[in-house]
């Protein structure tokens, strides 16, 4: 008998969490990415990403860059466990475009062109994604965002010359 009880409190528990977790992918607001270093690199930061409507406004803030220009991308996989970052795969591209600018009609889903640092190696991009989905089949949830050693071209395939791998933090619900 109480382990028939415990087996329903089981199952209660069980249907209750998957529901939320469902219901929470289905109208997310805003997600979040905490960027750790990787390759031995200094740079850390976090990553926002807010619905407005259709679109999403991302806001980001790096440090311990060089200053100018690094690629920033969100990558395929939620993998940051390679000590180079390697893991995060590719551009995330679930609709088959070339790697372009951020405001180009041809580009990667993650294609987020370059956040810019200051003298002092910090960053702070603000900027309006009008392709970027927080829910759906084309989610961002639980892929990564890559920040790169080197300024991203916008145009060379598939990668914009972006070179090694910088931080990476998986993308993930934030509490609104
Ligand atoms: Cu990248
Ligand atoms: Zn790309």
């Amino acid at each position: 008998m109480k382990s028939n009880l415990r087996f329903l409190l089981a199952c209660y528990f069980a249907l209750c969490s998957s529901a939320a977790v469902t219901h929470a992918a289905d109208d997310v607001q805003k997600a979040v990415a905490v960027l750790q270093s990787a390759s031995n690199s200094k740079v850390t930061g976090m990553v926002t990403f807010t619905r407005s409507g259709e679109d999403v406004n991302v806001v980001a803030d790096i440090s311990g860059l060089t200053p100018g220009k690094h690629g920033f991308h969100v990558h395929e996989f939620g993998d940051c466990s390679a000590p180079d970052a390697t893991s995060a795969g590719g551009h995330f591209n679930p609709t088959k475009h070339q790697h372009g600018a951020p405001d180009a009609s041809d580009r990667h889903a993650g294609d987020l062109g370059n956040i810019e640092a200051d003298p002092s190696g910090k960053a702070h991009l603000e900027l309006t994604d009008k392709s970027m989905k927080l829910s759906g089949n084309d989610s961002i949830l639980g892929h990564a965002v890559i920040v790169h050693e080197k300024a991203d071209d916008l145009k060379t395939q598939p990668t914009g010359d972006a070179g090694g791998r910088l931080a990476c933090g998986v993308i993930g619900v934030a509490k609104q």
